[in-house]
């Protein structure tokens, strides 16, 4: 296997079962030990499908020659930088840097209300708190990274520009290891399950890079962002306890507040909206039927659970015309 070619062979197999997935599991870990030899190798950990399970393979070919680094920006779904260090420092053993950096994150969004701008300071001070880090280290040569098919085919057909870790600054010059280049993400994530990922981490909808930052609409405050936090927890909990099949279900908490009363007195608090939809590729979307009984028990949850909330809206919306994301 060569995970310098960018062409996926025209009769490579579909990896669809655990012993597909062991076989690749087998040559993509020589191919690495081949690549990196006694180097060492960093990898930014995210904790979405692709990285992780780049990390996971690393591991079992590397073992402690892989250095990962999780930034957790704040912007993070509940538990989620807690899931990451559990799986792979605990349980696989990772060399597994973490890096609180919420303050730093949050000092530099506070009072930024354009979505394009705050997508643009959560990722530069992403590559500024990686490139820290990656400085910090000595001797590392090889940078991991969870690239795979479909990003390469966007990037060639000129969709977009793919960089896991874009705009690393010039000094720091690796060489890319990305094993898993040449799988769709079906593959990956049969992969993941067969190197002992759990369900959770395999199985994870899709979640932007710029995290919950693009869902705390307008200026973010912390107060906000944690009642966010804590809506969309529950949004998952009960959409994930109806086993549902849906394709991305999450909360959105808009900047503005509505009127409602709470014990007899007046209160002033913010809505929160259910985005729920079915997609194939992301470019169109539907918004799924939920049943009446499941929409009710989540809205009571929210509103007896999430300090500062009085409304519970469910988006409409099909895409086109509303995105998936509201910012
Ligand atoms: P939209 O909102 O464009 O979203 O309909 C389509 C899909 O892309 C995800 N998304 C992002 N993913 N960085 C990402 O990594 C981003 O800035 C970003 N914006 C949107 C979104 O969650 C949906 O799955």
């Amino acid at each position: 296997m060569d995970f310098r070619s960018n062409k996926r062979p025209d009769d490579m197999v579909r990896i669809t079962t655990p012993e597909l997935a062991n076989a690749f599991i087998d040559e993509a870990v020589e191919a690495i030990r081949e690549q990196v030899a006694d180097g060492q190798v960093l990898l930014a950990l995210s904790g979405g499908v692709d990285s992780s399970v780049c990390a996971a393979l690393l591991i079992k070919a590397i073992g402690s020659q892989l250095v990962c680094v999780h930034v957790n920006h704040g912007l993070m779904r509940k538990n989620e930088s807690e899931q990451v260090v559990k799986v792979f420092r605990d349980e696989l053993g990772a060399n597994l840097v973490y890096v609180d950096a919420t303050d730093r994150f949050l000092d530099l969004l506070a009072g930024v209300d354009e979505p394009e701008t705050k997508r643009k300071i959560i990722g530069g001070e992403f590559i500024n708190v990686f490139a820290e880090e990656a400085r910090k280290l000595q001797g590392i040569e090889f940078l991991g990274q969870g690239t795979i098919y479909p990003d390469i085919l966007e990037s060639e057909r000129g969709v977009k520009a793919h960089h896991n870790v874009g705009g690393l600054p010039e000094d720091l010059n690796f060489e890319l290891v990305e094993p898993v280049k040449l799988l769709f993400k079906d593959e990956v994530r049969e992969v993941g399950r067969a190197l002992g990922l759990p369900d959770g981490m395999v199985d994870r909808q899709p979640f932007p890079g710029p995290g919950l930052g693009v869902r705390c609409l307008g200026a973010i405050t912390r107060d906000r962002l944690e009642a966010l936090r804590e809506a969309d927890a529950i949004v998952r909990e009960e959409i994930d306890a109806a086993g549902l099949n849906i394709w991305q279900y999450f909360a959105i908490v808009p900047d503005m507040r509505a009127t409602g009363v709470r014990d007899d007195k007046r209160a002033f608090e913010w809505p929160v909206i259910i985005r729920c939809v079915n997609t194939v590729d992301a470019m169109t979307a539907e918004v799924p039927e939920l049943d009446w009984a499941l929409l009710k028990k989540i809205t009571d949850r929210i509103m007896g659970e999430v300090a500062g909330v009085c409304r519970v809206c469910y988006d409409l919306s099909p895409k086109p015309i509303g995105t998936i994301e509201w910012e």
